[in-house]
């Protein structure tokens, strides 16, 4: 029944997929103190490499970025070596990963960078406790400044050039789930006045622009971007954020990106706004590979391919709760059931 998932699948001229499996980014705040990849989790990803694509759990791409506890980085030379470990183990099983580019934006907190300044697309804060530090609570951010947004543009960049360093085969930039390319896509944590507010081609200027200064960097048949059109996490819905995607995925698609990822957790989920799902709409307006998501199994998974709703598939919790999920499928054996209790270890 599952059997669209074990088809090959050609993302390019440079990478060809074994099978249409990809294992979702998924935070498991389990790097050292320095935010190293550890041992531990080179293991845990090798463990998955039958995935026809890995994407690494979500990497900081400098110290402000940072919104949670022991999350990895991609900026120092140890970070990279560290990383180097867990990509071979992943080629040394065949497998491909790409890693997840990420800024949080103002969902950080100057707890993980003393002295330094929670920056995001307007001074608009979320309310709230941080999710995996509820003594924290969030902080009002600074609007970036065009200075900032440039070094930021950068920053990312030199990340995904050190990702290449580190053996990955490309870049997913996070460009959802609310974090700081997101925030600057919706109104309700965009109001900046400038180049890179209120209308639709300037909320999307520096999504394009972190996406041009990686493609120039590393090509972009190795750049990936996840979206949210539909705002659901770490950010308020307003209906004018249509426009901004309806104009962002007109810009995306001569880009010859590997794909664009939705970022959602339940793709059941209606948007008023966007006409039904998020990945109904991301299909309407993006005729390149898309990568569909969201409380998905193999079965339901395979059937929308089939009906062409996307053309890959990503899995999340139950990756975790099952590092042999392909074989699983493959073989139609039961799989087990996620639970929360199982993010506290690496398996
Ligand atoms: C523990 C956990 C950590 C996650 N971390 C990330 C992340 O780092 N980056 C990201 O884009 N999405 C992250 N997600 C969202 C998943 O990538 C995925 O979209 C979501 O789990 C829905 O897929 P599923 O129903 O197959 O689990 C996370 C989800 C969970 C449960």
């Amino acid at each position: 029944m599952s059997a669209t998932l074990f088809e090959s699948f050609k993302l390019n001229s440079t990478l060809t997929l074994s099978n249409k499996i990809l294992m979702a980014p998924l935070t498991r705040c389990m790097a050292d103190d320095e935010l190293v990849p550890t041992q531990t989790m080179a293991d845990y990803y090798a463990r998955r490499a039958d995935a026809g694509l890995i994407i690494s759990e979500a990497t900081i791409i400098r110290p402000d970025a940072q919104g949670y506890p022991n999350t990895p980085g991609l900026y120092t030379q140890a970070q990279i070596e560290g990383w180097k470990v867990v990509t071979a183990a992943v080629k040394e099983k065949g497998g491909k990963i790409f890693a997840q580019l990420w800024h949080t934006g103002r969902v950080a907190h100057s707890y993980f960078f003393p002295g330094g300044e929670v920056i995001s697309a307007s001074n608009l804060g979320l309310e709230g406790n941080l999710s995996r530090m509820r003594e924290l609570t969030y902080q009002t951010p600074k609007a970036a400044t065009t200075a900032d947004i440039s070094q930021l543009v950068e920053d990312y960049a030199i990340a995904a050039a050190n990702a290449i360093e580190a053996g990955f085969d490309g870049v997913e930039i996070h460009g959802a789930n609310g974090y700081l390319v997101d925030q600057f896509l919706h109104h309700s944590s965009n109001n900046r006045t400038d180049d890179y507010g209120q209308t639709p081609e300037n909320m999307s200027r520096f999504a394009l622009e972190v996406i041009d200064a990686i493609s120039e960097r590393i090509g972009s048949d190795r750049t990936a971007i996840r979206l949210s059109p539909g705002a659901y996490f770490n950010i308020e819905p307003d209906s004018r954020d249509r426009q901004v995607f309806d104009y962002l995925l007109s810009q995306l698609e001569p880009r010859n990106l590997a794909f664009i990822h939705l970022g959602i957790f339940d793709d059941s989920m209606e948007f008023d706004y966007l006409g039904g799902k998020a990945s109904s709409y991301l299909r309407q307006h993006y005729n390149q590979t898309i990568v569909g998501v969201g409380s998905y199994t193999a079965e339901t998974g395979s059937e929308a391919i089939s009906n062409d709703k996307f053309d890959l598939l990503a899995i999340g919790r139950a990756f975790i709760a099952n590092p042999d999920y392909v074989e699983k499928v493959r073989n139609g054996l039961e799989l087990t059931e996620y639970e929360d209790g199982m993010l506290k270890e690496l398996v």
